[in-house]
């Protein structure tokens, strides 16, 4: 199998948020071999630059150089280059290689630190800019390059235009900084304009879009995407890592570009460790008997969930067939509502405890799981204030606070209680995972059985 491989030209950000750190990460996210040829050191944190130290241009030159000549490059980007040194060097690197490059023209930081000295854009335009496949400056950059002022998307397309008479295939100018409820970026291209739309994301942490959103393009461009279809994903993975984005250290805080594959490989694992305990449920010859009139659904949470659309469960529920417990669909997500909020509710204070499964209420089971050991705590409907009963999906976790502080906050293996009117008595057995609920069942199944 091919691998993609993308090759990052640009300065270290000790802080994590942008820089090779977040070029590397996109790779990383989108399926790409990162390599990086470092131009600067910057000691930098969310709030801002206090050093920059300049590789020298020898060492700059011949991290490009090795890697090119064994391990090969399928796409380029370059971030801050700093110096009018830096940028001749790999500007002459550059003519040696044979590959998309896209230029993210870094000028000033986040942060307000200046990336490019003031003596060194002419050198960019002049030497760098012509080499370029797509070149992403924001509209600071782009007001400086086209020498045209940015305020709206009409002035994004006149400096596109202009810049594109500077040499380069294609020219993004991007939308972070102009005012407007979406974040719009034009790309330029063979003479047409597309525009490319998304959210406008109200946070602060937004340290790194200019690098994640330069990175995906090129790692696209490695895998021989269209430029206009590398935009697109590019757009759209830059405002999901801004979504993602994490809320550390007191000033802008870094995008997450690996957020989003991060929660679908947990997603896909729950799905997993559910589909082979529905299994064992079919397969067993005791589950049948727990399943109450309201019928039972077995759930599994992501780590750090948001809400019920981060839950698993069974749509439609388990249902009793013919003497056997039988799962009516595939587990999904969002497919749970009581018991999935009684995990949501239990994993804020215990965020292991991230699956259960709702069974029928009898004296037989509470006194198993009592012989068994574990930690069994109840809460009474009928005690429940109105201003909670009265408000839909409140009932719930009242029940599970009310039922942790009765036994002093200890981790609870199981929450039952008796019914109101019009209510069944309930149970609730919670475990780290689907299979380590049915384990404890099982072996609830087995005590009652012993004790008959
Ligand atoms: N708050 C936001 N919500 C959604 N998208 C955003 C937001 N801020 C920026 N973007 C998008 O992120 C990408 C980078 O744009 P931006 O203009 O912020 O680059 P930049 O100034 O070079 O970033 P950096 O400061 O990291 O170098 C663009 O696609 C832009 O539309
Ligand atoms: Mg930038």
């Amino acid at each position: 199998m091919k691998v993609p491989r993308a090759l990052t030209i640009a300065g270290s950000d000790s802080g994590g948020g942008a820089g090779i750190q977040a070029d590397l990460k996109t790779f990383a996210a989108l399926g790409v071999h990162g390599m990086s040829a470092v131009t600067a050191i910057t000691a930098q944190n969310t709030k801002t630059v206090t050093m920059i130290h300049d590789i020298p241009v020898e060492i700059v030159r011949e991290q490009i150089r090795v890697v090119v000549e064994d391990i090969g490059v399928d796409a380029v980007k370059t971030g801050m280059l700093h110096t009018v040194e830096i940028i001749s060097a790999v500007a002459d690197e550059l003519g040696k290689i044979n590959a998309p490059i896209v230029i993210d023209p870094v000028m000033i930081a986040k942060s307000g630190a200046r990336l490019l000295r003031e003596d060194a854009v002419n050198t960019l335009i002049e030497k760098l800019i012509p080499l370029a496949t797509v070149i992403t400056p924001n509209a600071r950059e782009a007001e400086a390059l086209a020498g045209t002022e940015i305020k709206d998307v009409d002035d994004q397309k006149k400096a596109a235009e202009k810049i594109s008479s500077l040499g380069p295939k294609a020219v993004v100018i991007k939308g972070g900084h102009v005012n407007g409820r979406e974040a719009v970026d034009i790309l330029y291209y063979q003479g047409e304009f597309k525009i490319y739309v998304e959210e406008r994301i109200d946070t602060k942490n937004t340290h790194g879009t200019g690098c994640t959103f330069a990175s995906a393009i090129a790692a696209q461009l490695a895998k021989g995407y269209s430029i206009p279809e590398a935009v697109q994903t590019a757009k759209e993975f830059v405002t999901s890592s801004i979504k993602y984005s994490l809320a550390i250290g007191g000033g802008h805080g870094p995008v997450n570009p690996t957020g989003k594959v991060v929660k679908e490989a947990e997603k896909f694992r729950v799905i997993e460790n559910l589909r082979n305990a529905v299994k064992i449920i079919e397969e067993s010859d005791w589950m049948a008997d727990f399943i109450p009139e309201s019928k039972s659904n077995l759930v599994m949470a992501i780590e750090d969930p948001e809400g019920l659309e981060d839950v698993a469960g069974i749509p439609g529920r388990i249902v009793k067939v013919d003497g056997k417990a039988k799962a009516s669909s595939c587990p999904w997500f969002n497919s749970s509502k009581h018991v999935a909020s009684a995990v949501l509710t239990l994993m804020k204070y215990y965020p292991n405890l991230r699956s259960a499964i709702n069974i029928k209420y009898n004296e037989e089971v509470i006194s198993a799981a009592k012989k068994l050991g574990y930690v069994i705590t109840s809460y009474d409907r009928r005690e429940e204030p109105p201003e909670i009963k009265h408000v839909e999906g409140k009932t719930i976790p009242w029940g599970v606070k009310t039922a942790l502080e009765k036994i002093g906050w200890r981790a609870p293996d199981l929450i039952y209680h008796l019914g109101d009117w019009g209510k069944e008595p309930m149970v609730i057995l919670f475990g780290e995972d689907a299979l380590t609920v049915l384990e404890k069942l099982e072996k609830i199944s087995k005590t009652m059985r012993d004790n008959r």
